[in-house]
């Protein structure tokens, strides 16, 4: 999709401020620093409608883009980000659940993990807690450009191990807001579910 019109529409702090037009919903977890907020900027071909820093913890509030009026790209704050005090990060995880469990609008959510490490602790939990919502979900390994291209196809694999993957239907994309490859994949996965 050739985005024409993004615009940022409300940080959210509490689902009394989420959007009411009813548009689908596009989700954006992962920990701090992965990459979700340049995820959005590259899909859109934006340098920086979605805010992102160098510094982890950029994002703490839920922050819903209105992409062409068609769905809402939403990027949720980072979790396990070290130098937030325990209850900043208790209060963000408290908003990231309070969104995922009781929102109705969502049609797919989107788990970012840095193709580098393995998984932690955190993002295995984010997985299994994603899984039991039940909601459609795909797994992007970020910052592709960081490895060998030879090595991509064998790192999916083995993040599909470390998170105990063991349904084939779960998907697995590497991407990189870097070279702005393999956007194309993970659009054709939106298209697909949003039927447009
Ligand atoms: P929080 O808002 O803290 O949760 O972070 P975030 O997940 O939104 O990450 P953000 O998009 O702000 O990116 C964090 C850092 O990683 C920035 O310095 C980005 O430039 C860098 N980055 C993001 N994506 C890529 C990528 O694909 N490749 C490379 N090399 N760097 C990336
Ligand atoms: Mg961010």
């Amino acid at each position: 999709m050739i985005v024409k019109n993004p615009k940022f529409e409300i940080s959210a702090v509490s689902p009394k401020q989420y959007p009411t037009s009813g548009l689908a919903e596009i989700v954006l977890a992962g920990k701090s620093n992965v990459g979700k907020s340049s995820f959005i900027n590259t899909l859109i071909n934006r340098k920086s409608l979605a805010r992102t820093s160098s510094e982890p913890g950029k994002t703490r509030q839920i922050n819903f883009y209105d992409i062409d009026s068609k769905f809402y790209f939403v990027d949720l704050p980072g979790y396990g980000y070290s130098k937030m005090s325990k209850m900043e990060q208790e209060k963000v995880g408290k908003f990231i659940e309070e969104y995922l469990f009781n929102r109705k609008n969502i049609s797919l959510i989107l788990l970012l993990i840095d193709i580098r490490h393995k998984p932690s602790e955190n993002d295995i939990l984010m997985y299994e807690y994603i899984k039991n919502t039940g909601l459609p979900f795909i797994i992007i390994a970020t910052k592709a450009d960081k490895i060998a291209v030879t090595k991509v196809d064998s790192t999916v694999l083995q993040l599909k191990e470390y998170l105990g993957v063991t349904n084939d239907d779960v998907q697995i994309l590497p991407f990189s807001a870097e070279r702005k490859i393999y956007s194309e994949d993970i659009w054709s996965v939106i298209e697909k579910t949003l039927n447009i």
